[in-house]
């Protein structure tokens, strides 16, 4: 993982390049067989297609199988699921899923990660990624007569956890009070109920089950890789709260692994907006509907809690350099699992479940690790 900043001051190919030799070197390996790679905004903002064999030349791996994966903002479990598809089916051996994000440095994002909505039918009517959430939040607040004040310790914990992770773009702890009286973005969402703009990437490798030779001592095991998706706009949701393709990704991802989800140890959500971090919750059953903030609310989700969430920072506040989420989650379950989180460790890493969202809840990638 490269440490997450602002204004990154090198080019996406670098930038990409670093989180590829760094896997590379942890693995103990010069070379993979393919590369994925993750990225969503890189046509618009660095005017910059075919991504993914930029990457691969610039980082020394000519002649490697080399693919660009897209799902709007979960564009690097995307990359991850390929990946893993590639070594189940037998194709590849070594495959490394690489995110790479340079969303701070030129022109706005705004427009480009608006794109992930409906450009004939939510687009026009103004909606952008800030505003379906904030939309989500108000229909929250009103549906169950919860005050907003009440999400204020997903920001709290993800901030204290950023604390201690050198490579988390906000250092700095927040609390409560702070998180209630920060400035209106959109109503009802303020700014430390929203993740920032930022830059990075990070690349995990894979490799067959049992593969051991020329490769890092500690592997951990997909368990579990599904997907799912939901209507399109938002608006033609029966219940656009239910966030129906994180219950039907998880719900199949529990399956695949052969678990329960009380059996999860750690989960590293897509708490790109507070609201979506509550209604991840809920949607996959560890919270009744109306109830995930009572999860925050009652610490439930801090370190020491029953679920420990964004436990390096999450999207909040390590920072959601977009496409390269999804390979920071992955990454920083391993380290957990490896006992190498530092200050950050967890006491129980087993069973770690990991959801990243493209769209206003409309993709939703769920995968499992475990040893
Ligand atoms: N949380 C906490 N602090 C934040 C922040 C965030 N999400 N975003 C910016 N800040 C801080 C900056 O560090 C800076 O602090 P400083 O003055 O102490 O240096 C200050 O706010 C101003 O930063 P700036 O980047 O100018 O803020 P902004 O108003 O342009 O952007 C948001 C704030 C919330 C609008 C922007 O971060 C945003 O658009 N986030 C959502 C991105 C998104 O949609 N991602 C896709 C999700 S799926």
């Amino acid at each position: 993982m490269v440490p997450v900043v602002k204004r990154a001051p090198v080019s996406l190919r670098d930038l990409g390049a670093r989180a590829i030799h760094a896997a590379l070197a942890d693995a103990g390996l010069e070379k993979v067989d393919a590369l994925y790679v993750g990225n969503m905004l890189a046509d618009e903002l660095s005017g910059q297609k075919h991504i993914a064999t930029l990457m691969a030349s610039h980082a020394g791996l000519v002649g490697v199988e080399a693919i660009h994966t897209r799902a709007a903002t979960a564009s690097g479990a995307a990359a991850f699921r390929v990946a893993c598809l590639a070594v189940a089916s037998g194709e590849v051996d070594l495959a490394m899923a690489m995110g790479v994000e340079l969303m701070s440095a030129g022109p706005p994002p705004e427009r480009a990660l608006t794109m992930a909505l409906d450009a004939q039918r939510e687009i026009p009517n103004g909606l952008t990624m800030v505003e379906a959430n904030a939309q989500l939040m108000a229909l929250y607040l009103t549906r169950y007569g919860v005050e907003q004040a009440r999400f204020a310790n997903f920001a709290v914990n993800a901030h204290r956890n950023a604390v201690t992770n050198p490579r988390a773009l906000f250092r700095h702890r927040v609390d409560a009070t702070r998180v209630v009286n920060s400035r209106v973005i959109s109503e009802p969402l303020r700014l430390y109920d929203c993740s920032p703009v930022c830059d990075g990437a990070a690349a995990v490798i894979l490799c067959p089950a049992g593969r051991a030779p020329g490769v890092h001592p500690s592997l951990v095991r997909v368990l579990a890789s599904a997907v799912a998706t939901d209507r399109f706009a938002v608006a033609d949701r029966p219940d656009p709260l239910a966030i129906e393709a994180a219950r039907q990704s998880a719900s199949q991802a529990y399956k695949q692994a052969r678990i329960t989800r009380r059996e999860i140890d750690f989960f590293e959500l897509h708490d790109a907006f507070s609201i979506m971090a509550c209604l991840q919750l809920e949607a996959c059953g560890f919270a009744e509907r109306g109830q995930g903030w009572r999860m925050a609310e009652e610490g439930e989700i801090f370190r020491e809690g029953r679920l420990p969430i964004s436990t390096l920072g999450g999207l909040k506040a390590r920072g959601h350099p977009i496409g390269a989420s999804g390979l920071y989650q992955v990454a920083e379950m391993v380290l957990q699992m490896r006992g190498e989180a530092g200050p950050n460790q967890l006491a129980r890493t087993d069973l770690a479940m990991t959801q990243s969202i493209g769209g206003a809840g409309t993709t939703v990638f769920t995968h499992i690790l475990g040893w």
